[in-house]
């Protein structure tokens, strides 16, 4: 590696398993980035106990608690901004951004997708992907730009559908590529 590790802060609304192989990951010698933030929008991630567990910090932000988008986010980037975050990982963070967060930080944030795009952005990936007949699902990590699930992408992987496959096995599968690709 040269030079110093990325700041790099996960934003997370569950499970968090995308959050945990990024965690594993950074552990090892010479990975490019450090974890310095899991955040979540939901006080009941699952996720989040995890990170704490690993002596991460930790930090919930419900988007409940504030009267429009734009505030939420004005508390997001302050903390954001608290950790010294360089980048932004998004790993299961199932909040539409709006344009002012996405732009501050601009080529500086993350997401992971459970499917090639630009095929199948949005919810329900793997049942809409099935009902479509495509014989290869994957998963795919992009820059973020405004429109959710767009942006230049840094690495795919492809996911062959298996007869028999339904969204819970065909995404399992995706997921387990999900947590090498990110
Ligand atoms: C993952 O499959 C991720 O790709 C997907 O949510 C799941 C989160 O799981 N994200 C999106 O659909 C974003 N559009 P995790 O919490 O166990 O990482």
């Amino acid at each position: 590696m040269t030079g110093p590790r990325k700041r790099t802060a996960i934003l997370i609304s569950g499970r968090g398993s995308n959050m945990m192989s990024l965690v594993e990951a950074a552990q090892r010698p010479g990975y490019p980035a450090e974890i310095v933030a899991v955040i979540s929008n939901r006080p009941d991630a699952a996720g989040l106990a995890w990170a704490a567990s690993q002596g991460l910090p930790t930090r919930t932000i419900d988007h409940r608690a504030f009267a429009s988008r734009e505030a939420f986010e004005e508390k997001l980037h302050a903390a954001l901004l608290d950790a010294g975050t360089e980048i932004v990982c998004c790993a299961g963070f199932m909040r539409l951004l709006t344009g002012g967060f996405i732009q501050r930080w601009h080529d500086r944030q993350l997401n992971i997708h459970p499917s090639l795009l630009p095929a199948f952005p949005g919810l329900d990936t793997h049942a809409r992907a099935l009902a479509r007949g495509v014989r290869i699902a994957g998963c795919t990590v992009h820059v973020m730009r405004l429109e959710m699930d767009t942006g230049p992408i840094i690495a795919q992987a492809a996911v062959p559908v298996l007869p028999g496959d339904t969204p819970e096995t065909l995404g399992s599968r995706v997921l387990a590529a999900e947590h090498r690709l990110y």
